[in-house]
Formats: C-alpha cells, sequence, structure tokens
C-alpha cells in the first residue's frame, strides 16, 4: 500500500489506516467479536494497511484492549498504533496515567501517535466528563506530552479537531505535532475550506476519519430512518427526529440526499460500490496523508484494501466535488458536526 510523509515529521502512515472504534463492541457499533479483529487485523497487516486508529474513550478502552489482543506475536515495528486521549484527561499526572493504561490495554510499550481527541477547552470538557472539573493548561499538556515523548512513550505527538487557531496555539507550546486528525468525507467536506489547507501550510499532516460517514456512504440504506439512530446525529439530519442529536437544527436532509444520489449515480457509471468511489475520493484529497475506515469484517477490508490501490481519474473526482458542493455549502464551515456552530468544540 502506498505510505506518505505525515506532515514535517518522519512518521509515514498507509492512505488507507484501519479505524478501530468498533473493536471491542459496545452500544455505538454494537457486538463485534475477538475473532473478527484478530482476522481484520491481520489481513489489514498482510496489505500494508498497518495503521490502526483507536482512543481510550472508544468502548470504555475495550477498543485499545481488543486491537492489543490482535496485534500480539505480530513484530511491533512493522504496525503503527495511533492512540487518544480526552481533554478532561490532560492535567500533566492525569495525561501520563492515562497514556500509561492505553500502553497496558493495548500491551505495547509505545505509541506510534498519541493524540489529544478534541481541544482542551472547558466547552469541550462538558462532553467528556460528568464531573465539573478545571480546564487543563494548553501549555502544561502539552509539555507532559514532550516528556512522554523524550522519554520514548510516544513516538509522534498529534491532536483532532483542532482549529487553525487551537493548532497554532499548540505549537506555540514548541511541541511538535505530526498530524490532526479531521472528519472527510464526500458528505463531509468542511475542513477543505480553512484547517486542511492550514495544515499543509504548516507542516502537518492531516489525517480524514469517517471516510464512509460511519457506513451512510457504504450501506444501501433505504432511507434516512434505516440509518441506525446514532449514527445520524450530525447536522446532515433534523434534530426534532432524533433525541440524541445535540445541535438543535433543521438538517439538511434534502441536500444530503441529492448529495447521495448523485454519488451513487457517478458510482455506478463507472462500474463501481458508493464505498469504493468514496475511499477513492477522500484518499485523493489534496493535503490529507491518511484515510481512516472501519472495518470489523474481512470482506469489507478487502474490498477497501482494493479501492486505495487505483486512483480516481480527474474527471470523476471533479464531478463528485461539484455533486456535493451544494451539501458543503449548506452545512457551511464548521467541521464540528455534531454541533449547533455556535457551540462548535474545536474553536
Ligand atoms: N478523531 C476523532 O474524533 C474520530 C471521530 C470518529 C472516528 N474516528 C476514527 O475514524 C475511524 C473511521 O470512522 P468510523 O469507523 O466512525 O466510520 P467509517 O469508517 O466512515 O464507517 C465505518 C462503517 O462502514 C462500514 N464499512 C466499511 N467498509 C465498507 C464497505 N466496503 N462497504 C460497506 N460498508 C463498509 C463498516 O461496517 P463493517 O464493520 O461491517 O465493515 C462500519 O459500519 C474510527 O473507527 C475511528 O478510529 C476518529
Amino acid at each position: 500500500m502506498k505510505q506518505r510523509v505525515c506532515g514535517k515529521s518522519d512518521l509515514k502512515l498507509p492512505v488507507l489506516g484501519l479505524g478501530c472504534w468498533a473493536f471491542g463492541g459496545g452500544d455505538y457499533w454494537g457486538p463485534v467479536s475477538q475473532s473478527d479483529v484478530n482476522d481484520v487485523v491481520r489481513c489489514a497487516v498482510d496489505h500494508g494497511c498497518n495503521f490502526f486508529d483507536t482512543a481510550e474513550m472508544y468502548n470504555q478502552g475495550a477498543s485499545e484492549s481488543s486491537l492489543g489482543i490482535a496485534i500480539q506475536g505480530m513484530p511491533r515495528d512493522k504496525i503503527l498504533i495511533g492512540s487518544k486521549i480526552s481533554p478532561s484527561h490532560t492535567e500533566p499526572k492525569k495525561l501520563v496515567e492515562h497514556c500509561e493504561a492505553s500502553l497496558r490495554r493495548l500491551q505495547t510499550d509505545y505509541l506510534d501517535l498519541y493524540m489529544v481527541h478534541w481541544p482542551i477547552t472547558a466547552h469541550s470538557i462538558v462532553h467528556f466528563t460528568t464531573e465539573s472539573i478545571p480546564t487543563p493548561s494548553v501549555s502544561e499538556a502539552f509539555a507532559a506530552l514532550k516528556e512522554l515523548q523524550a522519554g520514548g512513550k510516544i513516538r509522534h505527538i498529534g491532536v483532532c479537531n483542532f482549529s487553525a487557531e487551537k493548532l497554532d496555539e499548540a505549537m506555540a507550546t514548541g511541541a511538535e505535532i505530526a498530524a490532526n486528525e479531521l472528519p472527510y468525507s464526500l458528505l463531509m467536506r468542511a475542513i477543505e475550506q480553512e484547517i486542511l489547507p492550514h495544515c499543509v501550510r504548516r507542516g502537518v499532516g492531516v489525517i480524514g476519519y469517517m471516510a464512509l460517514m460511519q457506513g451512510i456512504l457504504g450501506k444501501p440504506y433505504p432511507s434516512i430512518e434505516a440509518i441506525p439512530i446514532l449514527h445520524r446525529r450530525t447536522r446532515h439530519f433534523d434534530a426534532r427526529r432524533n433525541q440524541h442529536c445535540r445541535h438543535g437544527m433543521t438538517g439538511a436532509e434534502a441536500e444530503t440526499m441529492a448529495a447521495l444520489a448523485a454519488i451513487r449515480r457517478i458510482a455506478h457509471e463507472q462500474g463501481m460500490t458508493v464505498a469504493e468511489i468514496s475511499l477513492k475520493w477522500a484518499m485523493a484529497g489534496k493535503g490529507m496523508t491518511s484515510s481512516l475506515c472501519g472495518s470489523s469484517n474481512v470482506k469489507n477490508l478487502e474490498r477497501n484494501l482494493a479501492a486505495a490501490l487505483e486512483p480516481l481519474p480527474a474527471d470523476v473526482m471533479a464531478r463528485l466535488n461539484r455533486a456535493t458542493r451544494p451539501l458543503l455549502e449548506k452545512l457551511g464551515p464548521s467541521f464540528d458536526y455534531w454541533q449547533h456552530p455556535d457551540n462548535d468544540r474545536t474553536l
């Protein structure tokens, strides 16, 4: 699999990485067996898709534990592990404890990339804890990450969901930020407007997440109601029909369905599936280092690995861009798709 250098760092990532959120099973994704995880991880490594993205919060640590079991016996230097610390755990002492706990669950000595999951602000912390805790200091948090790096516990420091301003603030601490992980799919293109070119200018790699928008660009859902309720909480969908939505807006369902219909048409004409064309589009995004796709079954993974081999012709890229532009314009520049823009956690 083709690899790309992550920003100014010496980290090289495959163009397609494996999203491990579902590993370990849980309320959000349903049950996932360890034997399926073992098979998927083995198949991914065999095909050079060797970047595994997890987080301490995915299934309360079960994603990390499950990945840790799956990689046992594999040469550690053939695998790249990215994990994330929740912003509410970034007070230095806590941060070190939480990093150690991730390492234990993953049964490894070091992480290749350790990311702060959302910006460290009072606003994002509310979403990560039920306790009332003071907002940790950004400079102290990044100093603690630099110490972990100096001690060899983490190879690279990364962030997720950081706006240009938050990224600059993190970089001003002197920490070398290898990557910013951001949502990016045909139905989620807001990062193209500011943060993606900003990362490129600052030499920070970009890892796109939710390349299939949690299966909406993969599974043939016949209607909006057929999409699992927790997978349609973004501003694409009308909050009045989903008690799990936090954004409180009426959504962009007409534009979303029109974009999906156009993508289906273009995919059909090209003799591809919607998942295949969507992954190819995401991996080819200007400035993208790697795109993450979650899969807990080998059949889908094999299709995704095949999609990573051949790029899309430029004219097909352009048609997909045109087909999804009305949705991009309707949803606006905020890439916190789960919140009302007034409550944007990336800022
Ligand atoms: N940094 C952050 O804040 C953040 C936020 C969200 C996600 N992420 C990361 O990004 C990763 C990817 O996002 P995601 O897992 O939420 O969503 P996703 O990758 O967009 O979609 C995953 C879904 O797509 C299905 N799928 C995969 N390949 C398919 C194919 N070829 N055809 C049809 N369906 C297919 C999977 O089903 P099967 O399992 O059945 O294959 C699963 O239901 C996560 O796992 C996580 O590591 C990071």
